[in-house]
């Protein structure tokens, strides 16, 4: 009998030890994983290629952002020139911390075969207000061509606002009126009982990314303003091919793109793609009605954000028409 209780305890403490040695080999691999080491360096320049001799290549050219600022109709737009390649998802490589960790042959694996002399192009909105992207794209390659497309930064967060609802209704998840998040109750009296007054909540996040001066002032720490070509996102609505002319001439490209790859589609009430014989329009979660917000919300917005636009005009050294 006392035997088998001393044979059951040293069971225990073998077991014991060995439970410790595992919890500590556990911890040590968390808070690896948590430190984050730098991505694995590429193999090298080579590249997959294709039984036709396209291969795939690095960027040449990002379209950075800004969220809902026209960033897809600008890739399509940009794909109708012959000697263009795009990514057709996009990558979040330089924002996201588990992509970025797969390094940049995992990049390069996400771009499209091309030709030699043809651009390849790549958008991620995300990108423009990601406070590691701007160094990690400058370290990949401290000459690429950076696009960013703009537009009334008040539109822009009601559209971002109504992109998330729509998300959130389709997955069947409850949702706030974009009011009750834009807007912060201030009690003037402190009492509680009299006067009431709502103004702009700073931390909304859909807010803070409509900062662009805050975002953009990053991007020049690491790229000469040069380096970065400004969209009128409002112009590429308007009338696209003005504005597909000049990212032409800044990407150095030779003028292929014309008037007649445009026509106004009434229907969508946008420009639509002419390519080849075939037409495209943007899919409907482009240009879609925004949510409501009252017109008081939306002018408070607006003086909100005034001064925050006048520092980006500074920056990019051009205005722009906003509220
Ligand atoms: P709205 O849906 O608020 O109108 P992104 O591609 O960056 O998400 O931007 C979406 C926005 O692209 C749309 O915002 C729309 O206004 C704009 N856009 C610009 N040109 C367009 C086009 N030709 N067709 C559809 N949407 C276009």
């Amino acid at each position: 009998m006392l035997w088998t209780v001393l044979f059951a305890l040293l069971l225990l403490l073998i077991l014991q030890a060995q439970l410790c040695v595992c919890l500590r080999e556990l911890r040590a691999s968390t808070a690896s994983a948590l430190a984050l080491p730098p991505p694995p360096p590429p193999s090298s320049q080579a590249t997959t290629t294709a039984t036709n001799g396209t291969v795939q290549r690095l960027p040449g050219a990002i379209i950075i952002g800004v969220r809902k600022g026209g960033t897809r109709a600008l890739l399509e737009m940009l794909n109708l020139h012959p000697d263009v390649e795009v990514a057709k998802a996009e990558v979040h490589y330089f924002n996201l911390d588990e992509n970025y960790q797969r390094g940049l042959d995992w990049y390069r694996a996400q771009m499209p075969f091309t030709l030699p002399g043809q651009l390849t192009v790549e958008k991620t909105p995300g990108y423009f207000a990601a406070p590691l992207a701007p160094e990690r794209a400058c370290q990949m390659n401290p000459a690429v061509r950076l696009l960013l497309i703009v537009r009334d930064p008040a539109e822009r967060l009601v559209s971002d606002y109504t992109q998330v609802l729509h998300n959130r209704l389709q997955r069947h998840k409850p949702y706030q009126p974009l009011e009750e998040l834009l807007l912060l109750d201030d009690d003037i009296n402190g009492g509680g009982n009299d006067r009431h007054t709502r103004r702009i909540d700073p931390g909304y996040k859909a807010l803070q990314r409509s900062l662009y001066h805050v975002h953009f002032q990053r991007w020049l720490e690491h790229f000469p303003r040069e380096q970065i070509h400004v969209v009128d996102g409002e112009a590429l609505v308007r009338d696209p091919y003005p504005e597909l002319r000049k990212a032409e001439l800044f990407l150095e490209l030779p003028p292929r793109i014309r008037p007649s790859n445009f026509y106004f589609n009434a229907t969508k009430g946008f420009y639509c793609l002419v390519s080849a014989g075939h037409d495209k329009c943007l899919d409907e979660s482009k240009g879609r009605p925004h949510a409501p917000l009252s017109q008081r919300a939306f002018r408070k917005l607006c003086r909100f954000l005034r001064e925050h636009n006048k520092r980006f005009f500074d920056l990019v050294g051009r205005t722009f028409r906003w509220c």
